[in-house]
């Protein structure tokens, strides 16, 4: 016998997405007392998910497929067209190892170094000044070691703009009006410059060394033997830059984090080994509200627990609650690094950027970067620098997708140390 698919009731809750952000799904699980059910977004039937067992079936590739499942306005902000987000099968396989071939312990090795250069300039340079919001100065760093890292050449005077840019694909995620153009501005822009950067690689005007992202992608052959369009060269090698820029706003929960948990920075600094460190990055990828979820496609009729799943049909993973689900996650709402002691790693339950594998599935190329370069700029703001917080507003809208601190983190009184 099949199980009714708990169904909430109403015409559209899209608005309802738009007003609740991080907490939409979530509500509706704690509601239903499911973590399955289903809604109707955009104007369609869709079916949420919750929890770990759930992510487990969600990244098994027999049953979903990622063709179709990005809306339009999202392939026109933070994805792109023909991206690896929406392949399947082989032909995302074969794009996938392209980009894990960048992932090599030396090039994380190499990206951490410049960072750790960056964040020394930056540093000094706040010194000399009064306030800056960290946020901000964040993702200029973000940007310039991702484009020095990927082999893309990036003039001095076109620092600001370029990581504007990548920061507002981001920011567009969730938004309407304004925020989704300036989005799709910005991906336009952006797109026509790293095209020209990739022609340039193909008909060596450039030469950014044999493994960076810029030569990599540029030169890549399909699996019919062909390098790809430059307009979706273009695209794969924005989905290296974006992502690391997209760091910059961990880097701000992190300070957060610092700021609302005193005991936290002597934590870090007394450590000998760099086990807190982790545990501490760890938690702040848990905690602190980033991707909302993620979706794909039913790619067959299915049976899961007795709940029949329709071929056709888009289904939401949800991100935030799972790595909030009060059957995975003791206390899911306080912030507490400890938990991570001795945490061996789960595909399923922990699943900031995705879960499962990622080779075979969809699960994020840049988790290692990222939980590389949180470290070292954490360990940057509490090591190697001091400086005060003054009276602003700390506190992040969860409605919004995605979300940040409304004064993007002031410091002042920079010192280095
Ligand atoms: C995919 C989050 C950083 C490259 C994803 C997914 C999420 C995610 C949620 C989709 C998982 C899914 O749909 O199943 C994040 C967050 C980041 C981050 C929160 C940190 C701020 C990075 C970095 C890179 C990167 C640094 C590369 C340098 C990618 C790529 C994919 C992806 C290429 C597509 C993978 C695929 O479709 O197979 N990321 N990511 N991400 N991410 Fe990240």
């Amino acid at each position: 016998a099949y199980r009714q698919i708990p169904k909430e009731k109403g015409l559209d809750h899209t608005l309802d997405l738009l007003s609740e952000g991080f907490h939409f799904v979530p509500n509706r699980r704690d509601h239903l007392q499911s973590n399955i059910f289903q809604t109707r977004l955009m104007g369609k039937k869709a079916i949420c998910l919750s929890g770990q067992e759930a992510a487990r079936v969600f990244y098994d590739n027999r049953f979903f497929k990622r063709k179709g499942a990005a809306p339009k306005r999202v392939k026109k902000t933070l994805f792109g067209q023909n991206g690896v987000q929406g392949l399947d099968g082989e032909d995302h396989k074969h794009r996938k190892r392209m980009f894990l071939s960048l992932m090599t312990p030396d090039r994380l090795q190499e990206l951490q170094t410049i960072t750790q250069r960056l964040w020394a300039q930056k540093a000094e340079e706040w010194e000399k000044g009064d306030q800056v919001v960290l946020f901000d100065e964040a993702e200029e760093i973000m940007c310039r070691a991702a484009c020095e890292w990927a082999g893309v050449p990036l003039p001095e005077n076109e620092v600001k703009q370029r990581t504007t840019e990548f920061s507002r694909m981001i920011d567009a995620f969730g938004g309407t009006g304004f925020r989704y153009k300036k989005g799709k501005k910005a991906r336009e822009r952006s797109e026509k410059w790293i095209q020209q950067v990739i022609k340039q690689v193909r008909y060596g005007e450039q030469q950014p060394a044999p493994y960076t992202a810029a030569y990599i992608i540029a030169m890549h052959s399909e699996r019919n033997g062909r390098k790809m369009v430059a307009a979706a060269a273009a695209v794969e090698l924005i989905n290296v830059l974006r992502p690391i820029v997209a760091i910059g706003r961990f880097i701000m929960f992190g300070a957060l984090a610092l700021h609302d948990y005193p005991d936290l920075e002597e934590k870090l600094l007394n450590t000998e080994n760099e086990e807190y460190s982790r545990m501490f990055v760890q938690e702040l990828r848990r905690y602190y509200p980033f991707a909302p979820f993620t979706g794909a496609v039913v790619r067959k009729d299915f049976l899961w627990n007795k709940y029949r799943l329709k071929k056709g049909t888009l289904v939401i993973m949800d991100i935030y609650g799972t790595n909030h689900h009060p059957d995975l996650w003791e206390d899911p709402e306080v912030f507490r690094p400890e938990r991570f002691r001795g945490w061996e790693g789960h595909p399923f339950s922990f699943i900031p950027q995705g879960g499962g594998d990622h080779y075979t599935g969809h699960r994020c190329a840049g988790e290692w970067i990222t939980i590389m370069l949180m470290k070292t700029s954490m360990e940057f703001l509490t090591g190697h620098m001091t400086y005060q917080v003054p009276e602003q507003d700390l506190r992040y809208d969860m409605a919004r997708m995605p979300t940040l601190v409304n004064s993007g983190f002031i410091i002042e009184n920079v010192k280095a140390r």
